[in-house]
């Protein structure tokens, strides 16, 4: 079986990165016939999902969300943790009873599950109704190989990409908010994680396209754009050409958009230049996404993350210190290989040392071929599930806690949409991105408001409009 090689993986810096521009037009030979696309994964997969659409409707499908009445399904994979995976298999199943009933229906299955090879073996021995199965490096590929009508199962797949795209071209599903992706894939290797993998190495866009793409959803009408990448502050690294994350954010900000954001951001090169840049423009929003993984050095050492406890501590001073009214959110692995009591216990306390706005946590899932699947692994599932209830609980404490801290104040809220859990009220985002459902009608949505806070839970607020700061 081909299993990710780490060293193959590391020896890919050497190569050198391309810039190739898309084919972005295609003539409607499916006119109104009905997709069905499903998304698993992280903001990375939200964005692929954008371009999926783009070239299925370029293609001429329309979008359906009954399965039964698609003539062809997408599904977009995630890898991160196995219950990624189960949902996916969930689905594959009534895709083939679908298949058997309509012999015409195409299934095209993309994301970061096929970049692992033992995944796409599983596929191909025993899911061969499966049409098309194409990698994250390749997703330009897609019409055309719809077009083709493969007689059998195609596998477009690329373990390695040294290719930066451009010119790509979205059907986005906001009006209001924008992802740009400024890096793609990972060169950090922390042992547990599979991205490295899926998403190839770490290679950034020139920065004269990101800002020419922001100054167009700009003039389109847009209100806040979110930079992405797995790792934003190693923007640049690979380029050479003498600017790093920090330029990119100033020139961004000088854009004039109203709002921008960035995620994900490693702890590791987060440099004092990126602060000083998020504290001076009143458009970068104070909202910092770091996330910590654990509260232990041993594990923290074990999981080749490069930072300890106390240079964690001290970055978040910094942020704290420098960027007014500032958020941090973190992501947090509950019972990696080895992790003692003591080892849970310290990432309890820095829990409670930094009060995190909010945090994500993840029982530990091994992924095959990752340094920390070979680890030796004995907590048993039972005191993993009851470590992350006691660390969900923590945290939710804080989110509640920041949350109410919110009460009686007034606040900027971008308005994104109709909220969800009432239809008669709208939501969206305060700077600090903490979602509040708003009293009033649609023709709220595209504006930044000053919103009173009447109601704070552990994972939203309630309030009423003010005066109006934009538009
Ligand atoms: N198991 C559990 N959680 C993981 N994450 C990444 N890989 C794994 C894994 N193998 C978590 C990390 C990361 C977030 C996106 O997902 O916390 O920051
Ligand atoms: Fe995975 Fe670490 Fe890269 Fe984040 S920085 S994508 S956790 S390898």
């Amino acid at each position: 079986m081909n299993l990710p090689d780490l060293c193959i993986a590391r020896d890919r810096i050497k190569k050198e990165i391309k810039y190739q521009n898309v084919n972005t037009k295609f003539s409607p030979l499916f006119k109104d016939k009905k997709y069905f696309l499903r998304t698993y994964g992280c903001q990375m997969n939200v964005h692929d999902s954008e371009e999926i659409k783009f070239y299925l409707e370029a293609l001429g499908f329309v979008p359906t969300d009954t399965l039964e009445q698609a003539d062809i399904v997408v599904l977009n994979t995630c890898a991160i943790r196995e219950n990624a995976k189960d949902k996916v298999y969930g689905y594959l199943g009534r895709c083939k009873h679908l298949k058997k009933l309509n012999p015409n229906l195409i299934i095209c299955i993309c994301g970061c599950l096929v970049q692992q090879p033992h995944e796409v073996e599983t596929l191909k021995e025993k899911h061969q109704y499966i049409d098309i199965i194409i990698g994250t490096h390749n997703l330009n590929e897609l019409p055309e190989l719809i077009m083709k009508k493969m007689p059998k199962q195609t596998i477009e797949v690329y373990s390695n990409s040294d290719i930066v795209f451009e010119n790509v071209k979205y059907k986005r599903d906001s009006k209001v908010c924008a992802w740009i992706n400024i890096t793609y894939g990972c060169d950090k290797f922390c042992t547990y994680c599979i991205v490295p993998f899926t998403r190839g190495r770490e290679r950034s866009r020139k920065m004269e396209n990101i800002i020419q793409e922001v100054q167009e959803l700009k003039n389109n009408g847009y209100q806040e754009v979110t930079l992405l990448g797995q790792n934003v502050n190693a923007y640049g690294n690979d380029l050479n050409l003498g600017y790093d994350f920090a330029t990119l954010l100033e020139k961004v900000a000088q854009t004039g958009i109203p709002r921008i954001r960035f995620v994900t951001s490693h702890p590791w090169n987060f440099t004092d230049k990126m602060i000083d840049v998020i504290a001076k423009y009143d458009n970068i929003m104070p909202y910092i996404h770091l996330p910590i993984q654990s509260g232990s050095d041993a594990i923290l050492k074990k999981m080749n993350r490069r930072y300890t406890i106390a240079e964690y501590k001290e970055l978040f001073h910094k942020i704290k210190a420098k960027v007014k009214n500032v958020a941090v959110t973190t992501d947090i692995i509950v019972g990696f290989p080895g992790e003692t009591d003591a080892d849970f216990k310290a990432t309890l306390d820095i829990v409670k040392y930094c009060e995190f706005d909010n945090a994500f946590t993840f029982i530990y899932s091994p992924r095959v071929g990752t340094a920390a699947a070979l680890m030796p692994d004995e907590t048993p599932k039972e005191v993993k599930e009851e470590k992350i209830k006691e660390l969900n609980n923590l945290v939710n404490s804080y989110s509640l806690k920041s949350n109410q801290a919110l009460l009686g104040k007034t606040v900027p809220v971008l308005v994104t949409e109709i909220s969800e859990k009432d239809n008669t009220k709208v939501c969206g985002y305060t700077d600090t991105m903490k979602l509040v459902n708003i009293e009033g009608g649609k023709d709220l949505i595209g504006k930044i408001i000053d919103v009173e806070i009447t109601a704070a839970k552990s994972f939203s607020l309630d309030g009423i409009p003010k005066i109006k700061v934009n538009n």
